[in-house]
């Protein structure tokens, strides 16, 4: 079959065949199908959409189109997590080390920062010392050995995704639902892990800035699971402002250690006891949510979690002991506040600018070749309902020289919306979704829309 009979195809809304599916992700992977009849297609399945069956079908091929990691030498199911993508969003460094102090094995494989949001291998080098290149062996070892780790993937996996992935990127077809389901599951089919944990943001720091399309990702993304054979879940989490206070890489981590210290709490350790509740429950090793969450909290209250998260970075490689001493961390000379520009209510964050902000100051990357400073970002002082008066401070840039603080200050007060009127308090956890049902918090609900 020619391909472009395929792209004909999908151009009519006729759902594509197993077979075509298949030549469609080998294509992407092999590099025998052109980019430009690949872009036509994902175009078309934009426009169109794929079934149920198509989604599973190719996510499973985009699976099979490279590598798979073998954990099986763990002897225990790993339980993974992945967050879409958010700012602030430092669940992995709180998440990993509470469930692995409470008997859980995570194999994890993260990924740098994407655009606006950022990425928990750069956070994790930004700890001295501390490596994710392990080999296979190494990671097996250290998981078996500790009960966790955080790395950069290894193998070549689904090169199917990488190469539909960069293409997508710059043909305006990354907003689709069942391409970004099949890219996310494809990967976490492919690193092996036997149960997964999903954290769907939603607002305006997410990919999906809507309830509804959120909710269907989440959906999409768990019915994938149901029919590959592994347990899925998902929450769909807030992310209409930074989700912790502190945005940067090294700050995360500072951030992360505070939580885990018992000296920092909020949105970040609440969304992470909600995720951390569920992967426990996952592998059998809490008997629900409240379990969950009670075990979370004293690993919190005995230094379990901490000293986890120390072993994880010594185990690493790190040369200096973060968790006992934030100091080590790397730190920006230069510290500015950002004054309110005049008295009101938070009302709304447009928090994929502050992601980017964060980014243009150095936490991420530009463009692909840029090094990131691991010691720049900000930290917020206000979150969505606070009042604040003309001139006090709404955060504070941690910046590598002053030459970057005019336009950083002015990015944070237009992204920052003072208002006469106090918004509407929303939840942090929007919806559960697992492969019976979804579970809307009160008021949510699609009738409600
Ligand atoms: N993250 C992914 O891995 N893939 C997508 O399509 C979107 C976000
Ligand atoms: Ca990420």
């Amino acid at each position: 079959m020619a391909f472009v009979d395929i792209i004909l195809k999908k151009k009519e809304g006729l759902p594509l065949t197993d077979e075509e599916i298949r030549l469609f992700a080998e294509g992407a992977a092999t590099g025998s199908v052109p980019d430009y009849q690949l872009s036509a297609l994902l175009m078309a399945i934009c426009f169109q959409g794929l079934d149920a069956r198509e989604t599973t079908t190719l996510t499973m091929e985009m699976m099979k189109s490279g590598d798979q990691v073998d954990l099986s030498g763990i002897n225990d199911i790993c339980v993974d997590k992945h967050s879409t993508g958010g700012v602030g969003d430092t669940t992995t460094l709180v998440v990993v080390p509470l469930v692995a102090a409470c008997g859980a094995h995570v194999a994890k494989l993260s990924g740098r920062g994407l655009g606006h949001t950022g990425g928990t291998l750069d956070k994790i080098e930004s700890v001295p010392g501390c490596r994710i290149d392990l080999s296979e062996e190494q990671f097996i070892e250290q998981v078996k050995d500790i009960g966790c780790a955080v790395i950069g993937q290894t193998k070549n996996l689904c090169p199917a995704d990488k190469s539909l992935y960069a293409i997508r990127d710059v043909t305006g077809t990354v907003g689709c639902v069942p391409l970004i389901a099949s890219s996310i599951i494809s990967k976490k089919l492919a690193s092996g892990a036997g149960a997964i944990v999903l954290d769907v943001k939603t607002g305006s720091g997410a990919l999906m800035h809507t309830l509804e399309d959120s909710v269907k990702l989440a959906e999409t993304m768990v019915a994938i699971g149901r029919h590959a054979g592994k347990p899925v879940y998902a929450l769909v989490t807030g992310m209409d402002q930074p989700l912790g206070t502190h945005v940067g890489n090294a700050l995360e981590v500072k951030e992360a250690v505070d939580i885990l210290s018992g000296r920092a709490a909020g949105d970040l350790l609440e969304v992470s006891l909600e995720l951390g509740s569920r992967m426990l429950m996952a592998v059998g090793k809490a008997e629900s949510v409240e379990d969950g969450k009670r075990q979370m909290t004293e690993a919190i209250q005995s230094g379990a979690g901490l000293r986890k998260l120390s072993e994880m970075f010594r185990a690493q490689g790190a040369s200096a002991d973060v968790c006992q001493d934030v100091s080590l961390l790397p730190q920006a000379p230069v510290q500015i506040p950002v004054p309110a520009p005049r008295d009101g209510y938070v009302v709304s964050m447009d928090t994929t600018e502050i992601g980017y902000c964060a980014q243009h100051i150095g936490a991420g990357r530009v463009t692909k070749a840029d090094t990131i400073d691991p010691a720049v970002g900000l930290v917020m002082q206000v979150r969505l309902g606070d009042y604040v008066r003309a001139g006090e401070p709404m955060c504070t840039l941690h910046l590598r020289n002053r030459s970057q603080a005019d336009a950083a200050v002015r990015a944070m007060q237009e992204a920052v919306c003072i208002g006469e009127k106090a918004p509407e308090k929303r939840p942090l956890v929007y919806a559960f979704v697992s492969a019976d049902e979804t579970i809307y918090a009160e008021g949510y609900g699609p009738e409600k829309n």
